[in-house]
């Protein structure tokens, strides 16, 4: 199987411990299914490579936009991590679940006047500026306050993960950062620095999502650790903090590359301790933001089949009860997932069929060519593995369907973490 918390028992498939058919019976379908305990395995990972990488006050910050609901920001808050915020949505979320607002970051390259002062309400830790209105906005609404504001710069390192363009994002071009090579990014270190209601930390990158060539992040740590010790030179300042931002990949089918997250991390923290000593800097304590690689292979999303169209000499489809409102990403970027027939996990799969959703759009595609088994018909079961990230965060009402529920599973037992959209749900905006 692709992952250890997915196995197939009397002819059934389990996640997380948990019978999939019982809970498609218990909470109906579309349904998304979130393993708890590899949400904090994940998150362990994390922490303890971090905890011992030689870097002191090093930490993981959990990229919420891969999954937010209020559920999610308890787990990550027990778990000790902190978290990345990119909107008074996920602000207030968090807030809301009781994260501790001083472990959160607030990213994202157009913050409002409105989001910095709510950011600001809820006491969030550090804003990561990402241009220089938003240094001057930040320092005058933090002024005003009489609040000194901790900040990290988020700069592009001019680095290409050889990700998918849609999700590249350490670029010169990039529209994220203040670019180092333009000679920008050292002009609002400078702007930043100058700023009295602003406290500058540390540096921030984040090259792209994806990412499975570990040489990406010593190429970051490289790129930035030179502009650290341009800053110190030009401005006498030294940083604390080195963000590298998230990025890295997740196994989504067979034979897909893999990264061993918890060696690269000792192995960039190893070349940033002598790179540091190299460029007579002290060496910064390391973030990473994880999104992708603690959330997505703790969930699974599950359909029920409502049609089986075969197209004699053509094609073949499998029509099921969500698609792309609830998994927008192949859509989107042409992402591959694995698919398995949960009530006939182990019968042979030799029909070949597109995998679509019910919206009115031949674009509402999940996965194409899956292979199914030729009984596959209406009423039967269909999980997509690995949906945990991106999918719940990217879904949309589109044709006016409401969004699945989030059911959370521990070790065999499930509890309902956010509820099903209802029709009413839908028209709550709606003057009528
Ligand atoms: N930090 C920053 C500043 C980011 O922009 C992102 C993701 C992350 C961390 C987390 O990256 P991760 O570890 O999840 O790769 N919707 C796309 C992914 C977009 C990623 C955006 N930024 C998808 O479905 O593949």
């Amino acid at each position: 199987m692709l992952y250890d918390n997915i196995e197939i028992k009397d002819g059934e498939l389990c996640f997380g411990g948990a019978r999939v058919l019982n809970l498609a019976e218990k909470y109906g379908t579309p349904l998304y299914l979130a393993d708890e305990r590899k949400i904090r395995e994940n998150c362990r990972k994390y922490k303890s490579a971090l905890d011992s990488c030689g870097l002191p006050g090093s930490s993981a910050i959990y990229a919420s936009k891969a999954c937010s609901f209020a559920g999610i920001y308890k787990i990550i808050a027990e778990e000790g991590l902190g978290a990345d915020v990119v909107s008074s949505g996920e602000i207030y979320t968090a807030k809301k679940a009781g994260f501790p607002m001083e472990r959160a970051y607030f990213q994202g390259n157009n913050k409002t006047d409105e989001d910095i002062n709510f950011a600001l309400d809820c006491g969030v830790g550090y804003f990561v500026c990402d241009n220089f209105e938003e240094i001057e906005a930040l320092d005058k609404i933090a002024g005003k306050r009489g609040v000194r504001q901790k900040i990290l710069l988020r700069v592009t390192p001019g680095i290409d993960p050889h990700t998918y363009a849609e999700v590249a994002t350490g670029k010169v071009d990039s529209k994220f950062g203040v670019a180092i090579e333009t000679g920008q990014a050292i002009e609002a270190v400078k702007l930043a620095l100058s700023k009295k209601n602003l406290e500058l930390e540390g540096i921030h990158c984040h090259v792209g999502s994806m990412v499975f060539d570990s040489e990406v992040f010593f190429k970051a740590a490289a790129v930035m650790l030179g502009f650290a010790a341009e800053i110190k030179k030009v401005c006498g300042f030294e940083i604390k903090i080195l963000d590298l931002g998230g990025g890295y990949g997740v196994k989504y089918y067979d034979g897909q590359g893999e990264i061993d997250i918890e060696e690269n991390i000792a192995s960039v923290a190893e070349y940033i301790l002598k790179k540091a000593k190299e460029l007579e800097i002290s060496a910064p304590s390391l973030r990473l933001e994880p999104g992708r690689s603690i959330v997505a292979d703790a969930g699974i999303t599950v359909y029920t089949v409502g049609s089986v169209k075969k197209i004699t000499g053509y094609k073949n489809y499998v029509s099921v009860d969500g698609g792309m409102t609830d998994n927008p990403r192949y859509a989107l970027y042409g992402s591959k997932y694995t698919v398995l027939t949960a009530n006939k996990p182990e019968e042979p799969a030799n029909l070949v069929a597109d995998l679509v959703g019910r919206c009115c759009e031949s674009g509402d595609i999940i996965q194409p060519e899956v292979k199914f088994p030729e009984s596959i018909e209406r009423g039967d079961l269909v999980a997509v593995l690995t949906t945990g990230a991106y999918n719940y965060s990217m879904a949309s009402n589109y044709n006016r369907i409401p969004r699945p529920p989030i059911v959370l599973v521990d070790g065999g037992k499930d509890r309902l973490a956010v509820r099903r959209e209802s029709l009413d749900d839908l028209i709550l905006n709606d003057i009528i």
